[in-house]
């Protein structure tokens, strides 16, 4: 193994913290068990060009509270569990470097229009049932046998979805939409991406149950095309993109339903 030249991590954080280039964290703790309101706590944490959010979170519980409570797991964009709220804005904490924030504080909070559950750890599960009803898998009334082989695509068929394929669920977009704040039955941003990704794909035949509930007063029509869900996307899904995209697949749906006869299409 190299030798650490400039000695031991440990050795490195306690110069870096004896040297004052320390950032605050000012963080939201709750702990349903000792307070029935959040309080704001601050922390000093080693301000490293290559520190993020993240990191500095991860020192806070190893050095300073240990029952800190957040959600994380990859450290590289790829999970989307370590959303929560950076001075105001919705972020991916591990992508968010503490140098950019300086000097300082930084104010980290949970994920808005979310209930917490403790700490920065919020409640997701509207999101998740959310996520089922427009059924994101690939539907069809009738599989060909494994022997017939796969499904081709051409990439310009790939190209079609594979934008709204990136989400990675990490629900900023909901936590920046301001119809979903004042409206919570609003499927949501995500959702709609992820039912465009496959009612795009080349082989899915779900479009018409997923009509159901995309073209409803809580699906795409609720919508009024603020656009903050696009901003705050760490992937560049452009949810709102698919959903103003959706809006004329139901408007031209529902012309076909006054222009053509009765079961044409
Ligand atoms: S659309 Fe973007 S912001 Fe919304 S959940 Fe997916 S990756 Fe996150
Ligand atoms: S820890 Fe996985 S996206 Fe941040």
């Amino acid at each position: 193994m190299a030798e650490d030249l400039s000695g031991s991590s440990l050795e490195r954080e306690q110069r870096e913290r004896s040297s004052g280039v320390t950032v605050t964290l000012r963080v939201t703790r709750y702990r349903p068990e000792q307070e029935t309101e959040p309080t704001v706590t601050d922390y000093e944490v080693p301000l490293r060009p290559d520190w993020t959010v993240l990191d500095g979170l991860n020192y806070i519980k190893d050095h300073h509270d240990g029952t800190l409570s957040y959600r994380w797991s990859c450290r590289m964009g790829i999970c989307g569990s370590c959303s929560m709220t950076v001075n105001d804005d919705p972020k991916l904490t591990c992508g968010a470097f503490l140098t950019d924030y300086a000097p300082g504080p930084i104010r980290v909070e949970p994920l808005r229009n979310f209930p917490v559950i403790r700490d920065l750890i919020v409640e997701i599960g509207d999101f998740l049932r959310k996520l089922v009803r427009v059924q994101p898998w690939l539907t069809r009334a009738h599989h060909r046998p494994i022997d017939a082989g796969e499904y081709l695509q051409t990439p310009s068929q790939l190209d079609d979805y594979k934008q709204f394929s990136m989400c990675i669920n990490c629900m900023l977009c909901y936590s920046a939409c301001p119809v979903y704040a004042l409206e919570p039955t609003f499927i949501g941003p995500a959702a709609i991406a992820l039912a465009q990704r496959y009612n795009l794909d080349s082989r899915d035949e779900g479009q018409a149950a997923r009509m159901d509930v995309l073209n409803d007063h809580d699906g795409v029509w609720a919508c009024t095309f603020v656009g903050e869900c696009t901003t705050a996307c760490p992937k560049h899904v452009d949810p709102a993109g698919a959903i103003q995209r959706y809006k004329l697949t139901a408007a031209m749906e529902s012309m076909k339903g006054y222009v053509l006869p009765r079961g044409g299409s």
